[in-house]
């Protein structure tokens, strides 16, 4: 155990700078395929050939963007969070529920208790049973959370090509994409905790790229290249939206990438509605120990003073 620990420490070390070079690349390049035709890389070269060892999913890392709640003193923007819903509402929600999520937390973006009165009466929720043991639909009251578009995993699956859209509650967090030994080490003091709207907005904004041959063949038919996709090289969500699709009021650019940063910045709210207090929280908890343990440390003076020793 004692020699396995520095023996650890040692294999990081030396695997650090290739971790390091792979970051350094942007995100319009691909590095096994590059690396391949430049013949420097025999795994990738293989890869070519289509007998290779298994391919590390993402194909590529997500791009950092800036996001307004990032940091310690990070705020929510909140016309960004507003506009995000929009984009949920008329895109996503065709697909992906978002069943933790009531109606009245709405009124965090900014809405009045009217305004979120009327959205939710938008929208046709199930109740029941009535009196004669029958469901029964109405339309939605401000306790009521966003209905799921399919009435259960199996058949939002039949619909999607065998893969169930997940929920959109949690999903900013699950997908706070796992960053490897050192950058994890980095983000502890940096408090980057943006993996998962950095990962969504790579996802929506990274189709439409040419596979590399070898990856080619291994796409399954009915599923979309991307290379951002965690979990293989392409997935089953076709491109879900395009310039120009959903209308903004506030003059913001109509663009996929604008849309793709606003709804993942929607879903983070969706997922951690009171990060900005968590962190503001987590601040002042900081300054209080500090101040603490330098009043503990004159005190611990003060107490030990007429003791000889
Ligand atoms: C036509 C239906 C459809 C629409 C519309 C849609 N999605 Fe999806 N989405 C899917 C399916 C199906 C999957 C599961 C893909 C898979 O696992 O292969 C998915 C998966 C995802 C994932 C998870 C990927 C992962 O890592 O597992 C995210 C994030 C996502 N969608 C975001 C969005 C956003 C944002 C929108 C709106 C702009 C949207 N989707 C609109 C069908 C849809």
């Amino acid at each position: 155990m004692k020699k396995l620990l520095p023996a650890l420490l040692a294999a990081g070390l030396a695997f650090a700078p290739a971790a390091f070079a792979q970051d350094g690349k942007g995100p319009n390049e691909n590095s096994a395929s590059e690396q391949a035709a430049a013949g420097q890389d025999p795994a990738a070269e293989e890869a070519e050939e289509g007998h290779a060892e298994t391919p590390h999913y993402p194909l590529k890392e997500p791009e950092e963007l800036d996001w307004s709640f990032a940091g310690p003193f990070g705020h929510w923007d909140l016309a960004q969070l507003q506009r995000g819903l929009k984009v949920y509402k008329e895109v996503c929600s065709a697909c992906h529920g978002m069943k933790l999520v009531a109606f009245r937390n709405l009124e965090a973006l900014g809405y009045s208790e009217e305004q979120v009165k009327a959205f939710a009466a938008e929208y046709t929720v199930q109740d029941g049973p009535n009196g004669d043991g029958e469901m029964f639909d109405r339309p939605g009251i401000p306790s009521d959370y966003f209905p799921s578009p399919f009435p259960n995993p199996q058949a939002a699956a039949a619909a999607n090509n065998g893969a169930a859209p997940p929920d959109f509650s949690l999903l900013a967090k699950a997908r706070a994409a796992e960053r490897g030994f050192p950058t994890f080490l980095f983000d502890l003091l940096t408090q980057y905790q943006q993996g998962g709207p950095d990962y969504i907005h790579a996802l929506i904004t990274g189709y439409g790229q040419e596979p590399s041959p070898a990856v080619e063949k291994s796409i399954q038919p009915g599923t979309y290249y991307n290379p951002y996709f965690m979990s293989a090289p392409a997935l089953a969500m076709p491109p879900p939206i395009s310039d120009g699709q959903v209308e903004y009021a506030d003059g913001a650019p109509q663009t996929v990438d604008q849309y793709s940063r606003d709804v993942a910045a929607f879903m983070m709210w969706a997922a951690e509605p009171h990060l900005v207090e968590r962190k503001a929280t987590g601040f002042v908890t900081m300054i209080f120990l500090i101040v603490f343990a330098g009043l503990l440390y004159v005190v611990k003076g003060r107490v030990w003073a007429g003791t000889p020793h």
